[in-house]
């Protein structure tokens, strides 16, 4: 059977800051969700990761549908009412545009969609990050899929010894999708020459060589790219679907281990190591770390089981401690370096009338000749 599986997502307000959306926001957009969805979706879980509110969509209509992205979307909107009335920040942030047409790409909400033909046992990841921006899964996705010390799967299964293309997209690039798809192994090199940089060029989607079956879907609109401005960050969300022909779940979760440094936290315009974080998880310190989330389901006919906290485990405790003590080493260092991003990612905010109008006091100081 046919399936899709879209996950859209919004940061439409929250409590106490940029901390987590109230109850009664996410209960407003979940019986939207479920009431308006009926006839049109087979399942759906809606849930949230910092303040961003993330409807998990199951039906047949194939990507990018106008029905099920306007479910989305009228959900979000109604939910912004809410948001409102209770004065919750940055009410309906993410919705940049006034009017839905067609579906929500380019309009502010983030989304990441595939559609497949289910397998007899069909696992699949759904990720949502927040105070990041989405080449956050570029190095967990290139570990995953193209390194045999982190993959064994690329050594012991013959299902994945082709290895994987990757579809990279320049989301610098802002009128269409720019793209390039590369395969691992033997692009290995070009693949890593695009990811180190992750402002810049973002996995999009990965594809299994031998199956020709997709494994991943990544968001990756670029909010100031839409807003011209700091509307907040991307907050990305991620589809992975795992096992038989793609690593195993334990593969795709290995990466995230590390703590990798991302761009985000505060004022979206720091660099602080990921912290995997469980369900539901509000945003402290600093505005971050940045946090990533992950709901294991398996899924038949449509239907989801699940989901399961991939990140609720004793193991990733510790982790979380070490993101800390990485989160606070990083932050020692204040403005200075490497703790900020680059003036290229910080041009969306207000620092560049602060350094024009610097500017104007800058003076050429005349050099005495000497005798
Ligand atoms: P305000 O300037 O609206 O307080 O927003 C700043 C902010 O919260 C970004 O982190
Ligand atoms: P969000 O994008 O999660 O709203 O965060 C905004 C921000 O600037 C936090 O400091
Ligand atoms: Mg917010
Ligand atoms: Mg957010």
């Amino acid at each position: 059977m046919k399936i899709t599986i879209s996950v859209i997502k919004a940061d439409i307000g929250s409590v106490g800051g940029h901390i987590a959306p109230s109850e009664k926001l996410l209960q407003t957009v979940k019986q939207y969700v479920v009431e308006t969805g009926k006839g049109l979706l087979i399942d759906n879980y809606v849930s949230f990761t910092g303040d961003d509110i993330a409807i998990l969509m199951t039906h047949t209509h194939g990507e990018g549908n106008e029905k099920v992205h306007k479910l989305a979307w009228d959900a979000f909107v109604t939910g912004t009412a809410v948001a409102k009335s209770q004065g919750l920040y940055g009410a309906g942030q993410d919705l940049l545009k006034d009017a839905f047409s067609g579906n929500v790409h380019g309009m502010g909400p983030a989304v990441a969609e595939m559609e497949f033909e289910e397998r007899p046992g069909e696992p699949f990841l759904f990720f949502a990050a927040d105070k990041t921006d989405p080449g956050a899964y570029n190095f967990p996705l290139y570990l995953a899929f193209a390194d045999a010390m982190n993959t064994p799967g690329l050594m012991l299964s013959p299902k994945m010894a082709k290895g994987f293309k990757f579809v990279i997209m320049d989301v610098n690039h802002t009128e269409g999708d720019r793209v390039v798809e590369l395969q691992a192994p033997e692009d290995m090199y070009d693949i890593a020459t695009l990811l180190r940089d992750p402002e810049r060029y973002v996995v999009e989607s990965v594809w299994s060589r031998a199956a020709g079956t997709q494994a991943v879907s990544v968001a990756t609109s670029r909010l100031h790219n839409i807003a011209g401005k700091y509307t907040g960050k991307d907050d990305p969300v991620m589809l992975v679907r795992s096992q038989m022909d793609f690593p195993a779940t334990g593969e795709v979760l290995q990466p995230f281990a590390v703590g990798h440094f991302v761009a985000g936290g505060m004022r979206g315009s720091h660099n602080m190591p990921i912290m995997p974080v469980k369900l539901n998880t509000t945003i402290s310190y600093f505005d971050g770390p940045p946090i990533v989330s992950c709901a294991s389901f398996s899924i038949r006919n449509g239907k989801l089981t699940g989901p399961v906290d991939a990140f609720d485990h004793p193991f990733w405790d510790r982790v979380r401690d070490h993101v800390s003590d990485k989160a606070m080493e990083m932050r020692k260092q204040g403005f200075f370096g490497a703790a900020m991003l680059t003036m290229n990612e910080l041009e969306y905010t207000g620092i560049i009338e602060k350094i024009a109008s610097i500017d104007k006091k800058f003076a050429l100081r005349t050099v005495q000749k000497a005798a």
